[in-house]
Formats: structure tokens, C-alpha cells, sequence
């Protein structure tokens, strides 16, 4: 029986993955969501793979007790790492965002050479890069963690002259490599769209991970008919969050990731 009723689960290492919820729920605004952010353990982008994997996994077993009838792993360092394991382990339809990041990198390129920043363990995990290889053997890319802008996003440094310094001293390495493709391969990194093209320069097409994923998300629901019913008597879609340390910080930052108020946010156990 098809599970077309459950709400979607979405997770991140914390706060970060609510851009890729804002772009789900921009595209399906019917659907149920329900967002764990593993606040407790942040950051995974500098964490070993081994340790990535094993949060996944325990985000995906708490996820799947509120029913969620599709997986979308918002998190770019939870997705290089651990998706193959997660497929493995679970049969709903789960999702990651550097497959369909990469399929609008691959699309978008014109010369062949593509840029992709992301967090260390995403840029040292050469996910991106693989992921277009398979769709294109000649892309040739070249990876730049910049580890300073996730906490740059969360101070809310958006459009600041320290956050532009920071981003001209990461880039320098990109820009005389002749990529006109430049993946952000971070969940924070659309925040910083302004300046990263600034530095960038408008000649190179900047992919968003986020956009890209909710529209996959959207393929899959109604290429496996588990979208919900478009008449469901007016009920206005659930939105529940779930953190596992303290939810003032989230709460407080929240709504800049989403582009709109968030509503309760519930601190939570992960262990079974
Ligand atoms: N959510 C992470 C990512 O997209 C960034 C924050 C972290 O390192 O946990 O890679």
C-alpha cells in the first residue's frame, strides 16, 4: 500500500537544511514536513566519514517513526558520505542533494570545468565530482572547502565586509582556473549567493543544490504516486521540527534560513 499521507522527513547537522525545506516546501506546499536538525552534534562537515554515517543512520531510524514516506538528506556532508548506506538500509524513496546538484552542474557547464565549495569532509569525499563524471567522463572539476562561512551565515555576517574579505581569499583559488560553474555544495552557501557572485564575477552560473532537490523531490513523489492528495478538505499542511539540543538558538535563526516564522520547535532523543 502506497504511503501517500506521511509527511516528508528532511535532516541536516542543524539549522542549514532549512534552506532546502524552504525551496521543498516553495515547490510542494501540500506536503507535510518534518525537519530533524542534529543540533547536539554539529557540525559534520569536519567530522570522519565513519562518524557522518552513523549519525545518518540514527537521524533516519527516528525519522522513520513518524511515518515519512520519502527521505530527503538536506545535509551536503550527510549526502556525500552517507547516502549508499542509507539506500542500503532503508526502502523509502531517499533523497540526497548532490545527485540532482551535480545534474544541474553537469547541465549547466558549457566549457567543461566545474568549481564546488562545500565543507571538508564534502570536498575531501570527492562526491560532486563523481556524481558528474557519471553523468559527463570529460567535467573536469576542482574542489574548495570554505569552513568559515557556515559560522559567517549563522552570525548573520550575510552581506558583510569581513564575510566578502573571507570569500576573496577562498575563491582566489577558483578564479584563475577558468570554471564557469561553480557549485554550492553547502547548505549555508545560498545565503551568501550575493557575494560569492561578486567575487565570482557574473560570468559564472552559481547551482544551487537546494532548488535542484526539491524539484527532484517532486519527480519522485509523482513518479511513485506517494504525492498527497491535492483535496485533502483544507487542512493546512503540518510543519514539525525537531532539534536534539536546546531550540533557542534555532528558534532565533531559524526563520532567516526559511524565509518565514517557525512555528514550535521540539527538542528531542534520538536513541530508541
Ligand atoms: N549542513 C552542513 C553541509 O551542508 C554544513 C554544516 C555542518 O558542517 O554541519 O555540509
Amino acid at each position: 500500500m502506497t504511503n501517500n499521507s506521511g509527511p516528508i522527513g528532511i535532516f541536516d547537522s542543524g539549522i542549514g537544511g532549512l534552506t532546502v525545506l524552504k525551496e521543498i516546501i516553495r515547490t510542494l506546499p501540500g506536503e507535510d514536513t518534518l525537519y530533524l536538525g542534529d543540533t547536539a552534534r554539529l557540525p559534520y562537515g569536519t567530522k570522519s566519514e565513519e562518524t557522518v554515517v552513523k549519525y545518518s543512520t540514527e537521524n533516519t531510524r527516528f525519522l522513520l517513526k513518524y511515518n515519512i514516506k520519502l527521505l530527503v538528506v538536506a545535509c551536503n556532508t550527510a549526502s556525500a558520505v552517507s547516502l549508499g548506506e542509507l539506500r542500503r538500509q532503508f526502502a523509502i524513496p531517499i533523497i540526497g542533494v548532490i545527485e540532482a546538484g551535480a545534474r544541474a552542474a553537469s547541465r549547466a557547464t558549457k566549457n567543461g570545468k566545474v568549481g564546488i565549495i562545500g565543507t571538508e569532509t564534502t570536498v575531501s569525499s570527492s562526491a560532486y565530482t563523481k556524481a558528474m563524471r557519471e553523468i559527463n567522463a570529460d567535467i573536469d572539476t576542482v574542489g574548495q572547502s570554505c569552513p568559515l562561512f557556515v559560522p559567517l551565515v549563522e552570525e548573520g555576517w550575510i552581506d558583510d565586509d569581513v564575510t566578502l574579505a573571507v570569500a576573496e581569499r577562498y575563491l582566489r583559488v577558483l578564479k584563475n582556473k577558468g570554471i564557469d560553474t561553480l557549485v554550492l555544495g553547502c547548505t549555508h552557501y545560498p545565503l551568501l549567493k550575493g557575494i560569492i557572485q561578486k567575487v565570482m564575477g557574473e560570468s559564472v552560473r552559481l547551482i544551487d543544490s537546494a532548488e535542484e532537490t526539491a524539484s527532484e523531490v517532486k519527480e519522485v513523489l509523482m513518479g511513485t504516486e506517494l504525492n498527497s492528495d491535492p483535496d485533502r478538505g483544507g487542512q493546512v499542511p503540518v510543519r514539525r521540527y525537531f532539534v536534539t539540543d536546546v531550540p533557542r538558538r534555532f528558534e532565533e535563526q531559524g526563520s532567516r534560513f526559511l524565509g518565514e516564522r517557525i512555528g514550535k520547535v521540539e527538542k528531542v532523543a534520538l536513541i530508541l
